[in-house]
């Protein structure tokens, strides 16, 4: 089974990702991390660029490409948030959201983003990209709860899940 954590920026995807990999004893992988080294680029570079469509492609070709067994993926904000990347992660794993509010991703992020500049679109960007999370087999309100305690909910509520990837 593959775990894909999806989200929007600041919900704890990397450490919650990271935690739950080693609870379960599954292998892990960030896909910023993985795109950064395989491009040897910073993942602010393709953006300060203006070549966010390129690192678009990269996540695209990470889903395709993807062919590990017993995984935890923490995912980009982004990654989600298109309908054929979603239907690649529903093929080869279990899809896991961890929300946030807007608010909460501001506190956690302190806007320290790419896409967070510009601080006027924030919230149609959060309001849009609800839309394509929504679509995970599991949903997980962080709030207040610690990595531990996420990362043990996530466990939990797996076991009632059949992917349809088999
Ligand atoms: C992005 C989120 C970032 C990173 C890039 C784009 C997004 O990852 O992939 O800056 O589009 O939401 P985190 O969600 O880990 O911050």
């Amino acid at each position: 089974m593959n775990i894909f954590l999806v989200g929007f920026m600041g919900a704890g995807k990397s450490s919650v990702g990271k935690k739950l990999s080693e609870e379960m004893n599954y292998n892990f992988i960030d896909t910023d991390s993985f795109i950064e080294k395989q491009t040897e680029r910073r993942i602010e570079d393709f953006f300060d660029r203006g070549e966010e469509e390129i690192f678009r492609e990269k996540e695209r070709e990470f889903l395709q490409n993807f062919d590990s067994e017993n995984t935890v993926i923490s995912t980009g904000g982004g990654m989600a948030c298109s309908m054929k990347n979603i239907s690649l992660m529903k093929k080869k794993g279990t899809i896991v959201y961890l929300f946030i509010t807007l608010k909460e991703a501001i506190k956690r992020t302190h806007f320290n983003r790419p896409l967070l500049k510009n601080r006027e679109n924030i919230d149609s960007l959060f309001k849009k990209r609800l839309h394509f999370y929504k679509n995970a087999h599991i949903i997980i309100p962080v709030g207040k709860k610690t990595v531990e305690e996420v990362s043990k909910r996530i466990k939990a509520l797996l076991c009632c899940i059949t992917p349809e990837g088999g």
